[in-house]
């Protein structure tokens, strides 16, 4: 990865981002703050910028490939997890949800997945008629884990597949060595293929993330591990993604039921690669700011309304809380129509009554969002005291 230590990045900028066809953006009323889609209100890094005009001015755009990219991935891996990928495990994708469906068809049975889960994560196996059997996480106060006991009750034995985000989409952990430790040993005792969604693995904040074919020698043979820079990057709009799968039958069979997905872009390889090989400091410092959105927007939660259930986010730009000891009884419908801000709905990640709010923006977005739940909790005592 080529550094460029000397250049500062603005991530405080107020970028407009309405008219240039942002589903988060173009799709609100006027006067709404868009928190719900999961992309970021910021610039690509420069270097990726770059990259894109130099292979637009070229004008040809049959199918692509790009060589240097396998090594670019390779690379990072041994810069960000010290871990040696070989060539031949890295399988190119267009983007991360159109495996999530495909792989449901790798074995046959159900397929486990934890709730609260990333909505389409849950509806991928459906979508390709497999059933799914849901375990809820267990909610250790500020901290969601994995219930083993609740798994191992569930998971019938002709159950094939589980499915893992990590870092985990909505609520935001990066779970340790020991907790996918244990969860490789599960899978081994219920003879199940891990697919390990870590999409958002380049936004980690407290501790590192573990990719989860590097767990153990187990994991390391029964398992799909899906990355992409989409999150990372904020490349979500170039899709491209790819899976490490180090045991070659496992690789083979997974290459047959992705069979008719499209190759990617060219243009998306090429934004990768930049991301991937010239996009390191840009991506640091991002970490930083996004650690300081994260670290304002719990600390003014808890200052501002200390009733709040929230969760604390290791990774992810995505903050998971329960607004109900707020006395508000819908918060999804209340902070749209009270407060003027669209978050995501708890409910579609198999948790009704939560909220999971997108942080990946200038911190005076996250300041407005503030000020506008508290005017709407204001409006709420008034009106509850007979006034306006
Ligand atoms: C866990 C997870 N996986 C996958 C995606 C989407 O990936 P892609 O845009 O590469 O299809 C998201 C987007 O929010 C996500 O949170």
């Amino acid at each position: 990865m080529r550094y460029n230590p000397a250049m500062n990045y603005n991530f405080d900028e107020v970028i407009e981002c309405r008219g240039f066809g942002s589903i988060k953006w173009d799709t609100v009323r006027e006067g709404i703050l868009p928190m719900f889609v999961a992309d970021m209100d910021f610039h690509c890094a420069p270097q990726i910028a770059a990259a894109l005009q130099k292979r637009l001015s070229y004008r040809v755009f049959g199918y692509g490939r790009d060589p240097e990219l396998p090594d670019a991935l390779i690379q990072w891996f041994r810069e960000e997890y010290a871990l040696e990928v070989q060539p031949d495990w890295i399988v190119l994708l267009p983007a991360i949800v159109p495996v999530l469906s495909a792989v449901s068809r790798l074995r046959d049975g159900p397929v486990l997945i934890n709730t609260p889960n990333y909505h389409v994560l849950l509806g991928a196996p459906l979508k390709a008629g497999k059933r799914t059997i849901l375990s809820p996480l267990k909610n250790a106060g500020e901290y969601y884990q994995f219930d083993f006991d609740d798994l191992r009750q569930r998971a019938v034995p002709e159950a094939g597949l589980l499915y893992l985000t990590n870092p985990q989409n909505p609520v935001g952990r990066v779970y340790t060595q020991d907790e996918l430790s244990e969860l490789s040993r599960f899978a081994q005792e219920k003879n199940l293929i891990v697919i390990s969604d870590e999409v958002h693995c380049g936004l980690v904040y407290d501790h590192p993330h573990i990719p989860y074919f590097s767990v153990d020698a187990y994991a390391a043979d029964h398992s799909v591990t899906l990355m992409g820079p989409g999150k990372t990057f904020n490349l979500a709009g170039l899709p491209f993604g790819f899976a490490v799968i180090p045991n070659e039958s496992l690789r083979r069979e997974f290459q047959s039921v992705c069979y008719a997905l499209p190759s990617p872009g060219i243009l998306n390889l090429a934004a990768a690669k930049a991301a991937y090989r010239d996009a390191g400091e840009w991506r640091r410092q991002l970490v930083a700011y996004l650690r300081g959105n994260r670290d304002y927007l719990e600390q003014e939660l808890k200052r501002r309304f200390p009733p709040v259930k929230l969760t604390h986010v290791e990774g992810t730009y995505l903050q998971w809380l329960d607004l109900r000891p707020l006395g508000v009884e819908r918060p999804w419908q209340w902070l749209h129509e009270q407060a003027g801000i669209l978050t995501s709905d708890g409910k579609q990640f198999g948790l009704d009554g939560y909220i999971r709010l997108n942080f990946g923006t200038c911190r005076s977005r996250i300041r407005e969002a503030l000020d506008r739940i508290e005017r709407g909790l204001e409006k709420k005592v008034i009106f509850s005291l007979g006034g306006a």
